[in-house]
This record gives C-alpha cells, structure tokens and sequence, in this order.
C-alpha cells in the first residue's frame, strides 16, 4: 500500500510533531526534509561547495539530527535550499521515500507542491511568527543552546522570507492542502485535527 501525506509550513510550525504522532498513528514511516537541508548547510559551513554536497549526501550525514538542529545550520540550509542543483539533487530520494510501500510521511516546504503533488493528504501547518519563535526558543533552551528570544525570532522571520521568496520550489500551501494554524492550538489539537483529515482519507 502507498499512501503519502506531505506536510509543509514554514519553521517551528508544529509540522515534525504532527508528522511524528501521524506516522506513529498509522503506522508510516516519517520523513524530516528539512534535515537533507541541513545537512548540506552543515557540509558548506565547514567549507563545500553547496551542490557538491548536495550530491554526495550520505546517511552518514544525518546520524546525529541534533547536531543540525542548530540556529547557524537552519539558516546555511534554508540559503542552500535556494540553489536548485541542491534541490535536484534531494529530489529522487524524497519521492522515492513518499512512495515507499507501508506508507509515508514527509514534512518539508515543497512537499506538497513540488516532491510528492498526488500526495492522498496534503496539510500546511502554520502559526504566527512570534508563536514560533516562543517554541523554538523553548525547545533550543531545553537542549542547552545558549540563545535569545529577540534572536530566534529574527531567524524565524529571516527564513521564512527567503524560503517563501525564492524562484525554485518556494514554500507555499498547494491549493488542495488543508491549512492548520496552530497559534492558538494544542500540540494534542493540532495532531487531532491532522489524524482527522488522513483518516478521512485512509481506513486503517
Ligand atoms: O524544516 P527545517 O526548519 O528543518 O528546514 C530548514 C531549511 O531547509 C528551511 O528554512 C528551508 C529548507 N527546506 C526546504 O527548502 N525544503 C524542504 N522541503 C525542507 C526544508
């Protein structure tokens, strides 16, 4: 059975906890893009060319997420995520991943428009900016990084600019996606409301 459910949105919607408990709940397997992105960001801090790094991307370069969960890898991904080699690059493995048999889950910014458009369910998980900036401040502080509100918030508001702005592959909802907005919703509400939508759509 394949079955993919894209999830895009802009940084620290709640798309990776949504993802996660949708995943978990149906039994599929779950795909963070964002840190393709952030691997190749990493590569090109220590001194690669973008699409090179892009290229030779090996799991190796995922084994440790938390250390590309950093503020510096987030914006050297989202600068490298404007380069369309980079994108190209990433695309096979992205699609092959959302047609896996057992079922997908992929959250990223292009994935219901440009990776996977015959996506079963497509959902945009969304929130103000300053909402974001609060729970990504929040989840950086509990791992131990020494960081800001006033900064956080700048990198939030910096990213979602360029992601949304650049010519390849721009984050925006597809038309047929269901738009959550979880500024002033629950973790538990918003992952209610996004079973809701795959389970109207998948019977398991
Ligand atoms: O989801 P994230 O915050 O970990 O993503 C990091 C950056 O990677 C994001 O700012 C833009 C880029 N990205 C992208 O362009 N396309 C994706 N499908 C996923 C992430």
């Amino acid at each position: 059975m394949r079955f993919t459910v894209a999830i895009d949105g802009p940084a620290a919607a709640g798309k990776g906890t949504i993802g996660r408990a949708v995943a978990a709940r149906f039994g599929f397997a779950h795909l963070d893009t964002g840190l393709l992105y952030r691997a190749v960001g990493a590569r090109v801090l220590r001194g690669e060319r973008a699409a090179d790094a892009a290229l030779s991307l090996t799991p190796n370069d995922l084994a440790d997420p938390d250390a590309l969960r950093t503020p510096e890898a987030a914006q050297a991904a989202s600068k490298v995520a404007v380069i369309p080699e980079v994108r190209d690059a990433l695309l096979d493995f992205q699609r092959a991943f959302a047609h896996r048999i057992g079922g997908a889950v992929l959250d990223g910014r292009d994935i219901g428009t440009v990776i996977c458009p015959g996506a079963e369910v497509k959902l945009f998980v969304t929130a103000s900016a300053e909402v974001r900036a609060r729970r990504r401040l929040d989840e950086l502080l509990l791992r131990g990084l020494d960081v800001e509100y006033q900064s956080v918030l700048e990198d939030v508001r910096a990213r979602d600019t360029r992601d949304a702005e650049r010519a390849t592959a721009p984050m925006i909802a597809a038309t047929d996606a269901l738009t959550l907005d979880t500024s002033e919703m629950s973790a538990e509400a918003a992952i209610a409301a996004a079973i809701a939508a795959v389970a109207a759509k998948h019977s398991a």
